[in-house]
């Protein structure tokens, strides 16, 4: 169904690989298309819990965007295809279901862009970050220069930005870039079970606990007070207290 993406789901957990090994699973156009009718799939489908995004081959995560397809690019193109790649990691980043980066290689540019919108971020001992564009006369323009400030501050954004360096692993995780390093074999394991952990809590708190951290800085207090109010209104709620006063596991249905 997909040129450029191989999915495979279990235990409802969704993993997405980008399969273009002989470009470094550059992200080109049709990559992105194809992620944006992943998106749809993964929103309708209610066996679908949670997803994983990972690079084809032990090579990289995502090069980049497809740097063949900006040689033909106007202002106005670069207007579009920037408001586009925005809106799509926009979607990743607002999804309710969480999305796991597993970067198992290079992360750079428009791949380390993917990474941020997602909302945990897993690296190999191998993989490398960085936010090239300056090489090339550009900027990232998926999202990059707002969640690299987010993720690693100002300064540390900047100094990424501005010399287009690449940062190892180690580094990646020192600076917060990453949630945690490990070696290759581990990655997807390490996912699956981080996910199953949260899988095993409330949809709507998952949801909730999404939302409000995507509010801080934008009114995160009032959202923080509305999904906090919701979340008491459903049954799960319920079950999660009275699963702790009788000191039992709570089941919970997501309603
Ligand atoms: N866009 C298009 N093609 C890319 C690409 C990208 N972002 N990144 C890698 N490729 C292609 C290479 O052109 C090469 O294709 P070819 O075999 O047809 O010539 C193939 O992927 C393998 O890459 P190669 O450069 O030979 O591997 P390497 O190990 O020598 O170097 C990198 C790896 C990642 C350091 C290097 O490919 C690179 O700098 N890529 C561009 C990164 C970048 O600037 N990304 C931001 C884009 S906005």
């Amino acid at each position: 169904m997909y040129d450029c993406l191989l999915t495979n789901l279990n235990n409802g957990i969704f993993t997405v690989t980008i399969n273009r090994p002989t470009k470094l699973n550059a992200l080109n156009f049709q990559v992105l298309k194809e992620l944006a009718s992943l998106l749809n799939e993964i929103e309708a489908n209610k066996d679908i819990h949670s997803v994983v995004f990972i690079g084809s081959g032990e090579k990289a995560f995502v090069a980049g965007a497809d740097i063949d397809e900006f040689n033909t690019i106007d202002a106005n193109d670069g207007m579009r295809i920037s408001k586009a790649g925005q809106d799509l990691f926009f979607r990743i980043e607002q999804s309710k279901k969480p999305m796991v980066a597993c970067v198992n290689g290079f992360a750079l540019g428009g791949g380390c862009e993917l990474a941020m919108s997602c909302h945990i971020r897993i690296a190999s001992e191998n993989a490398k970050f960085a936010q090239p564009e300056i090489n090339l006369g550009l900027i990232p323009g998926y999202g990059g220069t707002q969640r690299l400030v987010q993720l690693i501050g100002k300064g540390r954004a900047l100094e990424l930005m501005l010399t287009g360096n690449m940062i190892d692993a180690t580094t990646a995780l020192a600076y917060g870039l990453v949630n945690r390093v490990v070696p290759i074999a581990q990655l997807l394991p390490v996912a699956y079970e981080m996910l199953h952990t949260i899988q095993s809590k409330a949809p709507v708190a998952i949801a909730a606990c999404i939302k409000t951290a995507n509010a801080a800085g934008n009114n995160g207090y009032l959202a923080e007070q509305t999904a906090f109010a919701e979340c008491f209104a459903t049954a799960d709620k319920i079950e999660g207290v009275n699963a702790f006063l009788q000191k039992r596991k709570p089941h919970f249905t997501g309603h």
